[in-house]
């Protein structure tokens, strides 16, 4: 796919997988529209962008509100007068055994996540309909089945399956691709944060090793997805495994979930 001319809107794109997918956008041509709420980081990714190309608009607004949502989209049309692609990007994840959660931790992780992409996707459908363009979303490895001290997040992930699925057949007239890509445990920029069971914030040790992917292949993934208008893209061989095993012996992944709690905990510390 020729991504020349194409204006991609990325939510949550100034740091981590979002970043990297922008700037590997840029790379291939594409005019890109960085969101985030941190203006100084924002900022940071433009520069980086602007030494590929000048075609960049940065949008510093808060997906998780429907003004926010809404205002990306019409900035973004306003600027480049159209839109090819939306990558909704923007995730938050959790960490806490459900019963010793704050509630607010549900409604933060559901605002951000779920309120986080349909924000910016309804106001998107009537440009993505005149370019017949993609709606991407990012789901990951743990929206295949529920996971421990991962509820909130997963429950999240699942629901943007069923939005894309409900998006798939609404859309199957008008050529619009829908697709959604299981990411897996990939590594992190510094400062990534996640949420505590009491709702505070902690930021995740920069992770490496055999098994996590680099944000780079991980973007070349959702690339992947968007240039060969797949529906169902899962980048990680655990993902995999999981959704297969998940279909056809649940009970199994239950079972080698129960036996390896331990590796969990350690890996959502
Ligand atoms: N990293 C992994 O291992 C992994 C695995 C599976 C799936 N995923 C999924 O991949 C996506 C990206 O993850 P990541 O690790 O790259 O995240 P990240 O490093 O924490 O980056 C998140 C980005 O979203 C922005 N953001 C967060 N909330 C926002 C909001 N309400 N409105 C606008 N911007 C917002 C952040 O900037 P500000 O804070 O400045 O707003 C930042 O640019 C997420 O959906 C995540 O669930 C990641």
């Amino acid at each position: 796919m020729n991504f020349e001319g194409k204006v991609v809107v990325i939510t949550g794109s100034s740091r981590g997988i979002g970043k990297g997918t922008a700037v590997a956008l840029a790379r291939k041509g594409a005019s890109v529209v960085l969101n985030g709420r941190n203006e100084e980081r924002l900022a940071e990714t433009e520069k980086i962008i602007k030494a590929i190309h000048g075609k960049v608009l940065s949008v510093c607004c808060d997906v998780s509100t429907s003004e926010g949502g809404r205002f990306l989209i019409e900035e973004a049309v306003r600027v480049f007068g159209r839109i090819d692609i939306l990558i909704n990007n923007v995730g938050v994840s959790m960490r806490g055994n459900f019963a010793d959660l704050n509630p607010e931790v549900v409604r933060t992780i559901f605002a951000s996540n779920i309120l986080g992409t349909t924000n910016p996707s309804i106001p998107a459908m009537k440009y993505l309909r005149e370019s017949k363009g993609s709606i991407v979303f990012i789901s990951s490895a743990a929206g295949i089945r529920g996971l421990p001290s991962l509820s909130a997040y997963c429950a999240s992930k699942m629901a943007l399956r069923a939005f894309a699925e409900s998006i798939r057949i609404e859309e199957a007239g008008s050529g619009i691709h829908t697709g959604l890509v299981l990411v897996g445990y990939t590594e992190n920029e510094k400062d990534k944060e996640t949420i505590a069971s009491d709702g505070s914030r902690r930021f995740i040790a920069p992770r490496s090793g055999k098994g996590v992917k680099t944000i780079e292949s991980v973007a070349e993934g959702i690339i992947r997805n968007i240039s060969k208008r797949k529906f169902i893209t899962i980048l990680s061989a655990e993902g995999k495994l999981n959704a297969f095993f998940q279909a056809l012996l649940p009970g199994f992944v239950e079972f080698v979930i129960l036996k390896n709690l331990k590796k969990f905990e350690e890996r959502n510390r």
